[in-house]
């Protein structure tokens, strides 16, 4: 084996063993090897008994698969999972297993690919899937190989552990970005901070963005919300083509779908708490009574004081009580907790976590933190201006078990 496998095989041993959250730890896997083999995406799929169908789970590249299925038998991939047997295949457009039916969904070309059976001593359980490298050249032996030992590892580390990661379905997506781009003037030209985004969010998930400081987070965040505009590319509400919309429509849609939640609280600090609702739930459609958005987030008795004689954890709640109050679809949060100690962050995190449970809102997060990730739904990452991973979460942590 190269000495740069050997390397990738070690680091990845190193995150399944001490992963709190296995999912992460095979997103990062993945990465890993997709990295080393330097291949354009890299997926793992779960067989769910119940259907005899494959799911995909994680997801590194730009093209969002998870929770698309396959029938087992189907395609490349099924018929490894049926066989398990591994595979390096050329050319795919000539290979009469392949099936184009997950190309056609997402518009991505399968060029070549490896694609090898996850199995544990009794079962296959999924397969893990690796495709077109980047300089076009063809998989060799060699990674195939590194790859049967990363579904080895895989295999073992559920198996030590006992547990079994439960394929999620694909709900309907009630935002879509597709190829989004975003560009703001910078002295002659200009700067490209999106660089074709295409996402999938769906009713009632909590779904986390993690990425580093500059990779676009708050800016894609911004146009899902209707607070900045995109250059290219089309955004999508509830089916709705929303990429360019009239004033009256994006006021509308501010009002009533989202509701905002910001690292520095912006809140007026000349109103009361209870102003503060109130001035929101004044123009909204439907709106809980501000008092009812105070009890949510424990602070009935706050409901006279102004933001400063209030504490930073304190505010980001009425924060929140003034976003549910609007009853949105959507909550928009970027960096909540950023700005919090870690005892008051975590309390506004059991309260996002209760507004994703009890009353069906969907979540979208920005965090750099990635224990806050572990409570996600689903958790995509952000690199320079494009999703660099996706994976779903079959066992979200609960807020009050996350430390940092
Ligand atoms: N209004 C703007 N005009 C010009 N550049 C901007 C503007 N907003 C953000 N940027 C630039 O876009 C990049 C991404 O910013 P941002 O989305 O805020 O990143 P993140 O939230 O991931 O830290 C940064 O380089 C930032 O300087
Ligand atoms: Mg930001």
């Amino acid at each position: 084996m190269k000495t740069q496998h050997l390397q990738a095989i070690w680091k990845i041993t190193e995150e399944l063993r001490g992963a709190e959250q296995l999912e992460a730890a095979l997103s990062s896997g993945l990465e890993i090897i997709a990295d080393v083999i330097s291949c354009e995406e890299g997926s793992l799929w779960l067989l769910n008994a119940e259907d005899s169908r494959l799911y995909a789970v994680v997801n590194i590249g730009k093209n969002d698969i998870t929770g698309i299925s396959i029938a087992k038998g189907q395609g490349i991939a099924g018929s490894v999972v049926d066989s398990g047997d591994s595979v390096i295949v050329e050319d795919c457009s000539k290979d009469e297993r392949f099936s184009s039916s997950v190309d056609e969904e997402t518009g991505f070309k399968t060029k070549s690919l490896i694609c090898v059976p996850l199995k544990n001593s009794y079962e296959t359980l999924g397969c893990i899937q690796l495709i077109n490298k980047r300089d076009d050249s063809l998989f060799t032996r060699d990674e195939l190989e590194l790859c049967e030992n990363f579904a080895s590892l895989i295999a073992i580390a559920m198996e030590d552990r006992g547990v079994s990661l439960l394929p999620q379905k694909k709900k309907t997506p009630i935002i879509t970005l597709r190829n989004v781009i975003k560009e703001y003037p910078s002295g002659d030209g200009k700067l490209r901070v999106l660089k074709g985004i295409d996402l999938d969010i769906y009713e009632n998930e909590f779904l986390v963005v993690l990425g580093e400081s500059g990779c676009g987070k708050s800016t894609m965040l911004n146009i899902i919300g209707g607070m900045d505009s995109l250059t290219e590319g089309t955004l999508t509400i509830d089916g709705k083509d929303f990429s360019h919309p009239t004033e009256h429509d994006l006021t509308e849609y501010r009002r009533n779908y989202i509701g905002f939640v910001f690292q520095s609280y912006n809140l007026m600090p000349n109103l009361t708490a209870k102003e503060n609702i109130e001035f929101i739930s004044e123009i909204c459609q439907n709106p809980m009574s501000a008092d009812e958005a105070l009890a949510k987030v424990g602070l009935t008795q706050r409901a006279g004081n102004f933001p400063s004689q209030m504490s930073g954890g304190q505010q980001q709640r009425v924060s929140i009580a003034r976003a549910i109050a609007k009853r949105p679809r959507v909550i928009l949060a970027d960096e909540p907790t950023a700005a919090l100690d870690f005892q008051t962050g975590q309390e506004v995190l059991m309260l996002v976590e209760d507004i994703v449970k009890n009353q069906g809102t969907t979540v979208v997060m920005i965090t750099h933190n990635v224990e806050i990730a572990k409570m996600a739904n689903r958790v995509i990452k952000l690199k320079s201006g494009k999703v660099s991973s996706i994976r779903t979460n079959a066992h979200p942590m609960a807020a009050a078990d996350i430390s940092w």
